[in-house]
């Protein structure tokens, strides 16, 4: 997979230095609470294992998968649930832990649909922000590192379902995806 990649963009020191400091700052913010992180499948999955692991007050888990209509979902912010939680959330503080935001389509709908069932709260934890691809109004709560707008692929991020298992945040070189 390696050659594939340009550059790398944070590497795995960068990226687990900078979980450790949002695992603090959760800690700290979330004091005497049990959150509820909801994981949205697939890209957050390591970043959601290591947020966690780095976090010492207690959680709860659960996931959501979300997927976007044909090829052109992404353009038009059509958005479908695909698993849903596996409890209720009412009366819960639930942390959304996310990879990436990107035209913020995904999160706009989920808080909107979380929002909707009675949660004592939401928040929205992102490793990544391409703020400068933003078509929605939304914001993340809690962020890793602002992103350029690249390709980027790793830690949960993929390219035609690759590239997700490497260990840094990389730029894919264009002969990748232009072939
Ligand atoms: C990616 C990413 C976010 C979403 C962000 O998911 O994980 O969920 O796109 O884009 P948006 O802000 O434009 O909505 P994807 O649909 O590629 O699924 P994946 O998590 O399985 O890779």
């Amino acid at each position: 997979m390696h050659q594939d990649v340009e550059s790398i963009m944070f590497t795995k020191e960068q990226i687990a230095a900078r979980i450790g400091e949002l695992a603090a700052q959760l800690d700290k913010e979330y004091a005497g609470k049990t959150p509820l992180m909801v994981g949205i499948l697939k890209g957050s999955v390591m970043f959601y294992a290591d947020l966690l692991r780095a976090m010492t007050i207690p959680v709860e888990m659960d996931f959501i998968a979300i997927s976007s209509y044909g090829s052109g979902a992404k353009s038009s912010g059509e958005v479908k649930l695909i698993k849903d939680l596996d409890r209720k959330i009412e009366g819960k503080d639930v942390i959304i832990v996310e990879d990436i935001i990107d035209s913020g389509y995904t999160l706009s709908y989920l808080k909107r649909n979380l929002y909707a069932r009675k949660p004592e709260s939401v928040k929205i934890c992102a490793l990544l922000d391409k703020y400068s691809r933003r078509v929605v109004p939304i914001e993340a709560d809690y962020k890793g590192f602002d992103c350029e707008d690249e390709f980027v692929v790793g830690f949960g991020l993929d390219y035609a379902e690759r590239y997700r298992n490497l260990p840094y945040i990389g730029v894919l070189k264009r002969s990748v995806y232009e072939k």
